[in-house]
This record gives structure tokens, C-alpha cells and sequence, in this order.
């Protein structure tokens, strides 16, 4: 019998793998790409399969800080030989963190909450919003994704269809800058006064205007900040507050401090954490107004078995040691100027590149073609080139036509080179 070529015998593992996976996990797992990728070790911003293959990873901000960032190793294993329990005992390396992680937020931020995750945060700051301001109405973009337990599903058209956003929220058009000459993003305020003037009508009291500052899944937008703050005032003056979903946006990532929210002149009054916090590792947090928490941590309390335990605050201490010590912020800036420069020179060479949008290390590329459906085909197939050839990106957007451009912060020149090469090449398929 003749031997089966390396090819074919990794062809062969990885669908037997794909097939154990849906035996074990069910139907709900969605693997990225056609051709599924078996992963087996990370470094910095690069990945590498099975058969040793290298990717220049272009999208994933949770390990923000890089792969396997051997200060975060370091620190996260260091911890968990020493001591792992939780916030119910006394901890100085949980206060530590506490106190480094509010030292990068504004003054009036004054405690942290800590959660596993994203949704975790959001559904915790929807019921200290909900609490605080005695409403039950929470405004959000018309594709925003805030997470997966149920309060937090329902406040994510993205994932849950507009149907499935309950009677007593409201999704807004996201603030889109770039259609219809940014209407959209100019009409936002008006969009959200009108919003609660709607719940008014039906008695519903506004709870919170929840907003992702990157609007990440509504296609990645960076609206100017007056029409957000003037967003924010309406809804204060309605009675509810201002939580600024940072689980995307957070920790460097768009070049100008630390925080998303600040590039509006945002002050908002709940911010949540997830993704990049941890470099990986299951972790999120609530920052409050101390005001706000008041009643509600004498009502109800708040315990998180995992959430803010040791190890989780020995990681976040050293992904912000890292962020600060490797200078990741500015590298987000001068690097995403940069290779925003490579993008948008691709725009006079591919017709169908309608907009490069940034900041920072967060891209949005719009792609157009005759009609919608024809454009998410195109994206979905440049997405799925450029994996072939060795990046790796993904889409957004509510029409499915955004190629969603996001690597860890130690992306270098080289690697924008990279990427743009590759996408260049993609769109030349076309
Ligand atoms: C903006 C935003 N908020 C919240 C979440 C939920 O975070 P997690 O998946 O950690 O629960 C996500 C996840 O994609 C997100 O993008």
C-alpha cells in the first residue's frame, strides 16, 4: 500500500479534527475560515499550525500585548505556583492591581469590579445602571455586540438579529462616517434624543446609553466626539448613564492613551474591560463611579469566583507593565499611521476599496461592489486569500463588507508591509 504524501495526511488529521469537533462541541462553534486553521503555538504577532506554517496574525486583540509574551508567562505562572483563591480573602497583589488599572482611568472612576469576562462586565454594568437609575432602557447601536449571557444577547443585534433586542431597549443607527457623506454619524445625538423620547412615550425610564467605542461590529467607526458627548448629555439628562464598552477599543489599541472613550472627551460613568486585559486569559472588569455602586453594593453585593483572583491580577499587572515598559501605545499610533498610509495606497490601485478608516491599531476597509451581496462575497473571498497567503484578518459590518484589521500592538513596519502586500495581491484576484 502506498504511503499517504504530507499533504494529504495533514488534509486528512485536520478533517478528522473538524469532524471530533462537532461530534464534541455541537452545532454552535463557527471555526474562521473556509480551510480551518490548526493552531498549535503563538509568539508575538506571529502563528504557527500543525505543519509549522507561520501567519502574520492581523487580527487578534486579545493577546494585545502579543503571543505568549513571556513577561505575562512569566507572571501568570509564577502566580499560580504560589497562590490562587479569591476576592473573599485579603490580597495585596489584587489591590495592586486595582490600583495601577484605576491609575489609567480618570479620577472619577473610582473602583474596579472584576469579571471573567466581556458580557460578564457588560450585564454587571447593565444591572448597576439599571439599579442606579431606577430605568430599564438601554440605547445601543443598530450591530452592536456587547456579549453572550442573556441581558447582554439582548443588547446585541450583531448576534441576536434586531428581533431579538426586547421592547424596552433601543438600537440606534450606529454613527457610520462613511455612508451617505456620514449622516449617520451627524444625526447620532438627534438619533438618540429621538430614542428616548420613543421610551418616553411608551413609560419606559432610559437606564443607559451603551456604546462600543470602536463600534466594532457596526463596521468600525470613529465619529467626532461632540456628536458621542452630546449622545451622553441626552441621556443624563433623561435620567440614565453613560457606559463606554471598551472590551474592543481598550488598552492602547487606538494610539492615543489608553482608553477609546477619551478620544470622544467622553467622560462616561461606567467603563467595561475584557479581551486585551488578560493577553488571553479569561478576564474583564467593571470601572464605576463609587456613587453608583453605593446602594447597589449594600442591596445586593457582588461576588465573582474567578473574577479578579490572584493569577488574573498577577497577568493584568504585567500586561500593563508591558504596555507601558515596550511603549505599545505609540507604536499603535506611529505604526497604525503607517500602515494606514499602505492601505490607503492601495485605494487608487482596487476601485472596489471605498474607505480606509483607523486609529490606531484598528482598521476598518471598506469594500463596495454593484450591489451589497456581491461586496460580502468579495470581502469574505479576500479574507479567505489572504489566509491562503499567510494573513490573517476577518469582516464586520451589518452588510458583511468591512475587512476587519486588528494585530496585536508590537505589529512593526515590516509586518504593515506585509499585510498590505498580501492585500494587495487579494484584491488583485478581482
Ligand atoms: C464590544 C464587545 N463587548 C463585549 C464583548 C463580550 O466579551 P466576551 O466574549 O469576553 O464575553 C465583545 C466580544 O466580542 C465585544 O466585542
Amino acid at each position: 500500500m502506498s504511503q499517504p504524501s504530507p499533504a494529504s495526511a495533514s488534509a486528512d488529521a485536520e478533517r478528522a479534527l473538524l469532524e471530533r469537533r462537532a461530534r464534541l462541541l455541537g452545532p454552535t462553534y463557527r471555526a474562521f475560515y473556509r480551510n480551518p486553521i490548526h493552531l498549535v503555538r503563538g509568539s508575538g504577532v506571529w502563528l504557527y499550525d500543525a505543519q509549522g506554517r507561520k501567519f502574520l496574525d492581523a487580527y487578534n486583540n486579545v493577546a494585545s500585548v502579543g503571543h505568549c509574551h513571556p513577561r505575562v508567562v512569566e507572571a501568570l505562572s509564577g502566580q499560580a505556583a504560589t497562590l490562587n483563591t479569591h476576592t473573599r480573602y485579603l490580597s495585596e497583589i489584587i489591590l495592586d492591581y486595582a490600583e495601577k488599572l484605576l491609575g489609567t482611568l480618570p479620577p472619577h472612576l473610582g473602583h474596579a469590579m472584576f469579571t471573567c469576562t466581556g458580557s460578564e462586565a457588560n450585564d454587571l454594568a447593565i444591572r448597576i445602571a439599571q439599579h442606579s437609575s431606577g430605568g430599564t432602557g438601554v440605547i445601543i447601536t443598530d450591530f452592536a455586540y456587547h456579549g453572550a449571557t442573556i441581558a447582554t444577547a439582548q443588547l446585541s443585534p450583531a448576534a441576536v438579529g434586531a428581533k431579538g433586542v426586547p421592547a424596552h431597549h433601543r438600537a440606534v443607527a450606529a454613527p457610520d462616517t462613511f455612508r451617505d457623506g456620514g449622516r449617520a454619524a451627524d444625526d447620532f445625538a438627534r438619533n438618540v434624543a429621538a430614542a428616548i423620547d420613543d421610551m418616553r412615550a411608551q413609560n419606559i425610564r432610559p437606564a443607559a446609553l451603551l456604546l462600543d467605542s470602536a463600534f466594532s461590529s457596526d463596521g468600525i467607526f470613529f465619529p467626532d466626539g461632540s456628536v458621542i458627548r452630546e449622545a451622553a448629555d441626552h441621556v443624563r439628562k433623561a435620567g440614565g448613564i453613560v457606559i463606554a464598552d471598551e472590551v474592543q477599543s481598550g488598552f492602547g489599541r487606538l494610539g492615543h492613551g489608553m482608553w477609546g472613550f477619551a478620544n470622544y472627551g467622553l467622560e462616561p460613568d461606567i467603563v467595561t474591560l475584557g479581551k486585551p486585559i488578560g493577553d488571553g486569559h479569561p478576564m474583564g472588569a467593571v470601572i464605576v463611579r463609587p456613587q453608583l455602586v453605593s446602594s447597589f453594593g449594600s442591596n445586593t453585593g457582588y461576588f465573582n469566583t474567578f473574577g479578579g483572583n490572584p493569577v488574573a491580577a498577577a497577568v493584568g499587572i504585567a500586561v500593563l507593565e508591558v504596555i507601558e515598559g515596550e511603549g505599545l501605545i505609540e507604536n499603535a499610533r506611529t505604526v497604525g499611521a503607517y500602515t494606514r498610509n499602505l492601505l490607503r495606497a492601495l485605494q487608487s490601485r482596487h476601485g472596489m476599496v471605498a474607505d480606509v478608516r483607523h486609529n490606531g491599531l484598528y482598521f476598518g476597509v471598506e469594500l463596495t461592489a454593484e450591489d451589497g451581496a456581491t461586496a460580502a462575497a468579495k470581502t469574505s473571498s479576500v479574507v479567505e486569500a489572504m489566509r491562503e497567503d499567510g494573513v490573517l484578518i476577518s469582516s464586520c459590518g451589518p452588510r458583511g463588507n468591512v475587512l476587519k484589521i486588528r494585530p496585536p500592538l508590537p505589529f512593526s513596519r515590516d509586518n504593515a508591509e506585509q499585510l498590505a502586500e498580501t492585500l494587495d495581491r487579494a484584491l488583485s484576484k478581482w
